[in-house]
Order: structure tokens, then C-alpha cells, then sequence
């Protein structure tokens, strides 16, 4: 989960997708990571900590990490939080670019619309919580998606003499 300060919507989007796949069952390893370095090492924003909360998700843990080249090898998944942060990505990795790894996150709940998570650094609280429905709802889509897949594969293995 990659958006540019690492500290308001990707920390959000790591902490939710990781609930998720928690209760799917999904054995994936998710990270967020942000492309501008200026919040590096830093907790995440208070109010995403807060809307996180609210939810009953706890990142107070998280700390904000570059985003750096060796993640396209790292990650079969890539997920952008707006189209700016895809371009960034692309400027950092150079030749490590792949795009077939990245997509914007939102693609997974409306395909195709390319819709960008609104950035809501200076924004006032409620920004925070329509960030969080938004990203709730396309990790939400994510995780059936896979997760109907990851139990199909299971529910077929276990069959299987
Ligand atoms: P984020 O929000 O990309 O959702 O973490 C931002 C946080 C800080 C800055 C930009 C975006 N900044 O320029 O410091």
C-alpha cells in the first residue's frame, strides 16, 4: 500500500487490509510505504490513528518507510493510493518499474474508474473517515475477491486423495 507520506491513507490501508485478511484466512504479507521520504520513521498521522481506532484497528504501532526499488521485487501486489503516487513509484524504481504489479487500490472496488483516495493531510477529521470508508470498502473487495478464490483452491485440495 503505497501513498506519498507513508503517515494518513497507506497506514490506514495496511492496517485494514491486514484485519481483513486476518479473518479471511489470506497468508499474505502486507506493508504500506510512501514515496516522499519527508515522514520517514514517524507514527502515523493522529487522526488516522484515531479514525483506525474508532474502527477497532490499532496502527499506532506503524512506522513510515520510503518506498524504494527492491519492493517490486519484494511484492507480487503493488497498490497505489492516487495516480501522483503511481508516477513517483515509477521515478524512485527506474528499472525495477513494473507496471503490471501496480494498480490503484480503489480499481479493486470500481474497476477501471481509476479513482484516486483523496489525500487528507491538512484536511479536518472528517476527511480521515471518508478515507477510511473508502479504503474499508476496496479492501473489502480485495479480500473476496481472493479470498473466494484462496477457499475454492481449499475446499478442491481437500477432496483430492
Ligand atoms: P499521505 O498524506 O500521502 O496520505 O500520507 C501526506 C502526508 C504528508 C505529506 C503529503 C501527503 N507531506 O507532503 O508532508
Amino acid at each position: 500500500m503505497v501513498c506519498l507520506g507513508n503517515i494518513c491513507r497507506s497506514p490506514l490501508a495496511e492496517g485494514i487490509l491486514k484485519h481483513k485478511i486476518l479473518k479471511a484466512g489470506l497468508p499474505w504479507e502486507v506493508e504500506s510505504a510512501g514515496t516522499n521520504g519527508y515522514h520517514t520513521g514517524e507514527p502515523p498521522h493522529r487522526l488516522s490513528q484515531k479514525v483506525a481506532k474508532l474502527n477497532g484497528i490499532d496502527i499506532s504501532h506503524q512506522r513510515a518507510r520510503n518506498f524504494v526499488p527492491e519492493d517490486f521485487q519484494k511484492f507480487d501486489k503493488i497498490y497505489a493510493m492516487a495516480e501522483d503516487v503511481i508516477d513517483e513509484m515509477e521515478w524512485i524504481a527506474q528499472n525495477s518499474f513494473s507496471r503490471n504489479k501496480v494498480d490503484l487500490l480503489m480499481n479493486e472496488l470500481y474497476p477501471g474508474r481509476n479513482m484516486d483516495v483523496p489525500d487528507p493531510w491538512y484536511g479536518p477529521e472528517p476527511d480521515y473517515h471518508e478515507v477510511y470508508k473508502m479504503l474499508d470498502k476496496a479492501c473489502e473487495a480485495l479480500v473476496q475477491k481472493y479470498a473466494d478464490h484462496h477457499n475454492s483452491n481449499n475446499a478442491h485440495s481437500d477432496i483430492l486423495p
